[in-house]
């Protein structure tokens, strides 16, 4: 079942303290789930969820994980001791360690009697190139490699994938709906570009199949962030079928 417009968009809590992080959630009342990557949980670590599950918060922990799958398991039952709900890690690290981690997410979710967390495979970093493939003995396909470690994703049994906009309309019709899809590089027309480079309207990305949004500085860097967050909504609420 697709998620309400409003718990689509992530929020990316790219801040580097806990204060910092705290402060925007505070400023975010309706907004649902918020991410945290590599830079604030290497500076703050799993003290900084706490707070945002006082808050009600749901968490998703981009730390983009891959070692063997002993270690890649364990930090999944560690993070989701936790409270997170959703958490990503490399395709790349192959079957059996999405397999063990999926494994462990089962388990987690049926320890707490919850609901399953959502673990997603992250196919190729958008910030490689056919080239930077061939360089680590990969094709220089990256549309296949995609679509490659996608299928692998689904095989080992995770829940979905991480993946730029532009992946997503071919990643729909090679998986269906078996795939949960998430994805960042979002712009609503009144934003700004930024760094980001092929970008997607909320709407547009939703249209093309996306059920996740991360969405950073066109929120977080409006004057008012809870303002901005509610205008997305409202932008894909209206452009529904
Ligand atoms: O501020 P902005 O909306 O560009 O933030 C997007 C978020 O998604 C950031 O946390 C960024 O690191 C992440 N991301 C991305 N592009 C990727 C992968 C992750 O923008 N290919």
């Amino acid at each position: 079942m697709s998620p309400a417009n409003a718990d689509r968009i992530i929020i990316a809590l790219d801040v580097q303290t806990k204060e910092e992080a705290i402060a925007l959630v505070g400023r975010l009342p309706d907004a649902r789930t918020f991410k945290v990557g590599l830079e604030l949980f290497t500076a703050e670590g799993p003290a900084l969820f706490r707070p945002l599950k006082v808050l009600r918060k749901d968490i998703f922990l981009d730390l983009k994980l891959h070692d063997i799958p002993n270690t890649v398991s364990g930090a999944v039952r560690s993070a989701l001791k936790h409270g997170v709900q959703m958490m990503t890690l490399h395709a790349s690290g192959g079957r059996d360690m999405m397999a063990r981690a999926a494994e462990a997410a089962r388990a987690a979710a049926g320890e707490a009697s919850g609901p399953k967390p959502l673990l997603l495979g992250v196919t190729v970093l958008t910030s490689l190139k056919g080239s930077d493939l061939g360089e680590i003995g990969q094709g220089e396909d990256v549309a296949a490699q995609v679509l490659r470690l996608a299928g692998l994703v689904k095989a080992a049994g995770l829940d979905g994938v991480v993946c730029s906009p532009r992946e997503i309309e071919a990643l729909r019709r090679e998986f269906g709906r078996e795939l949960v899809i998430v994805t960042p590089g979002i712009r609503p027309v009144w934003a700004a570009a930024q760094d980001q480079k092929r970008i997607m309207t909320p709407a547009e990305a939703v249209a093309a199949g996306a059920d996740y949004l991360v969405i950073g500085r066109p929120i977080t860097g409006a004057p008012s962030p809870n303002e901005a967050f509610l205008r997305i909504v409202e932008e894909l609420d209206q452009s529904r079928p």
